[in-house]
């Protein structure tokens, strides 16, 4: 067993139909086609529809699943409305609805123009809310008895994180929102969580926050405990978990997937790591030698 296996058994996920935001490119198309080999139907959704179109028919063919591509900018409440509509003539109901698209770039944060922060706030917070607003009111208005929202974060959502300001407001206010309706809703069968990855390549965020040479100046596995960025399986295999009726106990929790990349920047003394054996050697004999000239 390797962690860029499959992890959950056959058909875990018959029956679910799932709702991807952002899914036609990236950790939402990995996502979406671990769900579609489980058995999901799933809907994707982002502004590009020849993208999705394509991203669908691929994923149809590699899994033999259903996918249905919808056009929708989750900036404008009434899109969404349509988007879920579309969704529910399409297959007749929702189960799932997994706040995946978002934008960012990086930035110092006084050259950003107003309408440059506003876009980023509109995709991840904005948008986020208007998906879980849409589907959360039609879930409560026909009374099904299961429904699950999960969140896509980032651990820069509770550290905050300089020069991506705006995706770091963003998310957390979106995490903020994961535990208040964990709360809020669970009375209507609604659970809520997040999953909040470190680095995981992608084509879509490496262009946006490591542009021209900075792929080769900073190395961000070198950042991470493990000395390795993620297996896009390894998150699908999680996201899987937590929108199947395995995790039916689990609400309002936020998995943290970084190789222990966040917590590396917050221990004071993490930075001891740079001392070589021999050094900790002589430190060890300078201290005895003291103790035992006492
Ligand atoms: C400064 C920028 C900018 C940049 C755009 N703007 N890019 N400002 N630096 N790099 C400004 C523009 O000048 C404009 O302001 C405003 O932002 C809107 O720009 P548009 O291009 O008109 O916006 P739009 O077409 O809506 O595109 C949205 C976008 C784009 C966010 C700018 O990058 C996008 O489509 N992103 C979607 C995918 C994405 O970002 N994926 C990465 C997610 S990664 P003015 O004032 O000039 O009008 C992620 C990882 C987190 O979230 C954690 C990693 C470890
Ligand atoms: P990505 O491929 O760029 O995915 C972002 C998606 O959001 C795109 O498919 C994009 O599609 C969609 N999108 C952007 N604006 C939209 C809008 N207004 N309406 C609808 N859809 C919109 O990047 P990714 O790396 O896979 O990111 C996926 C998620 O993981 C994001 O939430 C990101 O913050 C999170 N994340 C990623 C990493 C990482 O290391 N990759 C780490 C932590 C968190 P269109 O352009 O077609 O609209």
């Amino acid at each position: 067993m390797s962690y860029t296996d499959k992890m959950l058994r056959d058909g875990a996920l018959n029956d679910k139909v799932i709702v991807v935001t952002g899914g036609g490119s990236g950790l939402g198309k990995a996502m979406t086609k671990y769900f579609m080999e489980l058995g999901a139907k799933v809907a994707i959704t982002s502004r590009d529809l020849e993208k999705l179109q394509n991203t669908a028919k691929e994923l149809e063919e590699q899994t033999g699943g259903k996918c249905l591509a919808v056009q929708c900018d989750v900036r404008h409440y009434e899109e969404v409305e349509n988007m879920l509509k579309v969704v529910l003539e399409a297959f007749g109901k929702v189960d799932v609805l997994l706040n995946n698209a978002a934008g960012n770039f990086i930035s110092p944060t006084e050259r950003l123009s107003a309408n440059a922060f506003d876009t980023v706030i509109d995709i991840v917070l904005k948008g986020s809310k208007n998906c879980t607003l849409a589907f959360g009111k039609h879930w409560i208005d026909i009374k099904q008895p299961s429904s699950v929202i999960l969140n896509i974060v980032t651990t820069y959502a509770w550290t905050g994180s300089a020069y991506v300001v705006p995706s770091a407001t963003a998310k957390a206010g979106v995490l903020a929102m994961t535990r208040s309706l964990a709360v809020e809703w669970a009375k209507y069968g609604i659970r809520s969580n997040a999953i909040a990855p470190g680095p995981f390549p992608t084509k879509g965020a490496w262009d946006r926050l490591l542009p021209g040479d900075l792929q080769e100046k900073f190395d961000l596995a070198q950042k991470v405990p493990l000395k390795r960025v993620g297996d896009h399986q390894e998150l699908a295999n999680i996201a899987a978990y937590l929108v199947s009726d395995f995790s039916a106990y689990v609400n309002g929790e936020v998995i943290t997937i970084d190789g222990g990349e966040w917590l590396k920047g917050a221990g004071q003394f993490n930075l001891l790591e740079a001392i070589p054996e021999e050094t900790w050697d002589m430190l060890e004999a300078m201290i005895k030698a003291k103790r035992n000239k006492e």
